[in-house]
């Protein structure tokens, strides 16, 4: 008997739960589109298409040929986030015409990624009276890797015809970002992060339409990484492990394709990789293998500006670095200086007085002669705050400043004629555990900048996963789903822009979960930073 009435009522329940999805369902069908980031302009019907079994990319290679294998590459893994894992064992009744074909069309033949590269792309997703095919239209083959993400977000595997569907089209879709940079800053000086976990890193940044990877190699803590011209470099590294091999480097970023082509696991993704050393201030671990970097052995950072040896391995670096690092940025840091050593050091204190200066002003030199290092490799610059703080008028018109400390910066640097790129700390620090998504949706990077060519210079924003507490184990659970907040902030344009992040809850919900079925650890919404289920229930409403 018992038995019996629990059940009736744990029936009575799910018809309850049934009604309430099946009424929440009909309005997401009036108000919500679950695509994340939010596209530019979008329309969409009210039917139903099936995808064909057999679900095949078509490209005109007129003008652009995919000898590298970017497409097919991107088309291939498009199919694997559709499918979820689960087996498309449907039947398709003769009555209904499902889409055969996505038909690619790429006008530019150029296949290198660099800053500012057009990712504008059009979709066209057919009702089912007239299914031809799935028309993508892009400028070049990264506007095309979005279009396929935005696909990738429209199609589902249906439980009931076990096939895949897509709801609602016709769909007609027209897409760019809002900015040209939007990136995620990782530290693999604090704690090392598996290569497997990086490219997991890499794989999410592509569904949210981040497009740059910061990626922090080294620091006071820990120098991880292979450099050839100066070997002893990694010595610094924590363990004989915890290192990746110049060739790992290359690997993060560069693989064979089918095709011979030697290409980046970062660049067929879309995603740029901006490469850093941080100095003068934040090296110590450099003089592990090399300890006359250090002003003394008491006295361990920032490197000895009275060395030239200390120029010569960054020489060494940004010579390496130029072979695997492809953008057209390096990353010179900058921040943090405290000059101490130098003053407290009678060896470097002598040549300070001899060269006449004090000790800002050898702050000064050396991070300008670092940026004459990089300019001789080719690269543009990025330096942290304190620099444009201290001397913005002396930095190179080439470089980029990036934002940490707070807001309002970024307005004095583009008055300044400089650019800027925004990750003011109280917002957008990944590592900050209490700073809720709504905060880094509420984001602007154009607060308080009005006039058009000073809103240009604005190149974009990024999110910082610094690396104190995070390691393999938690890293993603951290970026996710904060990094996608920011993520929607830099590609949407400003108009289609919640004003109140609760009105996306529910889309953030629904991307968060996607994020889950394809193996990346996002964590809820509810909590602040990587907090954890609190109840039993579905994974849209934690
Ligand atoms: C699809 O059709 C095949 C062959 O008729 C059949 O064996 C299979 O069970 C069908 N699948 C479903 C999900 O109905
Ligand atoms: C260094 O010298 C410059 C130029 O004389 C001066 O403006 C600055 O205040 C000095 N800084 C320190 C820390 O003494
Ligand atoms: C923008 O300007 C307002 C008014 O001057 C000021 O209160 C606010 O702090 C500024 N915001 C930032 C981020 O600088």
């Amino acid at each position: 008997m018992m038995g019996k009435v629990k059940m009736g009522l744990q029936s009575g329940l799910l018809i309850m739960v049934v009604l309430f999805l099946g009424v929440a369902d009909v309005k997401g069908k009036a108000d919500e589109v679950n695509i994340w980031p939010l596209p530019q302009w979008l329309s969409r019907g009210d039917k139903r298409v099936f995808l064909s079994k057999d679900f095949q990319l078509h490209t005109d290679g007129s003008k652009y040929s995919d000898g590298s294998g970017i497409l097919k590459d991107a088309f291939a893994r498009m199919l694997d986030v559709v499918k979820l894992g689960h087996v498309v064992d449907g039947n398709i009744s003769s009555s209904d015409k499902p889409i055969k074909v996505i038909h690619v069309l790429i006008s530019s033949p150029n296949d290198q990624l660099q800053y500012g590269v057009d990712e504008s792309y059009k979709l066209l997703v057919p009702s089912p009276e007239n299914p031809d095919f799935v028309h993508l239209e892009a400028g070049t083959i990264y506007g095309a890797l979005h279009g396929l993400q935005t696909f990738s977000q429209l199609c589902y595997f249906s439980h009931s015809t076990r096939l895949i569907e897509v709801n609602r089209v016709p769909w007609k879709i027209t897409d760019q970002p809002r900015f040209s940079y939007r990136g995620l800053l990782i530290d693999t000086s604090r704690h090392y992060q598996p290569l497997e976990m990086i490219k997991k890193v890499i794989d999410a940044m592509a569904y949210a339409k981040l497009n740059v990877l910061h990626w922090h190699i080294v620091d006071t803590q820990s120098f991880p990484l292979e450099i050839p011209s100066f070997p002893k470099l990694w010595d610094g590294a924590y363990s004989a492990s915890e290192r990746y091999t110049f060739s790992d480097a290359a690997e993060i970023v560069r693989q064979v394709s089918s095709a011979g082509c030697i290409l980046f696991y970062a660049q067929k993704r879309g995603i740029n990789v901006l490469a850093e050393i941080d100095v003068p201030g934040h090296a110590l671990s450099w003089g592990d293998g090399y300890p006359s970097l250090w002003p003394s052995k008491n006295c361990q950072q920032p490197l000895d500006v009275s060395n030239e040896f200390t120029f010569k391995v960054i020489d060494g670096i940004l010579s390496d670095f130029s072979k695997i690092f492809k953008f057209k940025f390096v990353h010179l840091g900058g921040d943090e200086v405290d000059t101490s050593c130098w003053t407290l050091t009678p060896r470097i204190a002598r040549w300070l007085h001899k060269h006449g200066m004090n000790e800002s002003q050898a702050y000064q030199y050396f991070v300008l002669r670092a940026q004459k290092i990089a300019l001789s490799h080719g690269y543009e610059l990025v330096n942290w705050e304190e620099t444009f703080n201290n001397f913005g008028n002396k930095l190179s018109q080439k470089t980029v400043v990036h934002n940490w400390l707070g807001g309002g910066v970024a307005e004095r640097v583009v008055a300044a004629g400089l650019r800027c790129i925004v990750s003011n700390q109280d917002k957008w620090y990944l590592d900050h555990l209490d700073t809720t998504w709504q905060e880094f949706y509420n984001n602007e990077p154009l607060t308080n900048i009005t006039k058009i060519s000073q809103q240009r210079l604005v190149i974009g924003g990024e999110v910082c996963m610094w690396g104190e507490r995070v390691d393999g184990s938690n890293i993603e659970q951290t970026i996710w789903p904060r990094a996608a907040a920011a993520a929607e902030r830099l590609w949407t344009p400003y108009d289609n822009l919640a004003k109140d992040p609760e009105q996306v809850t529910a889309r953030l919900a629904h991307f968060r979960c996607l994020l889950n079925q394809r193996g990346v650890a996002a964590a809820p919404l509810t909590a602040p930073g990587r907090g954890s289920p609190e109840e039993p229930g579905s994974c849209h409403e934690q």
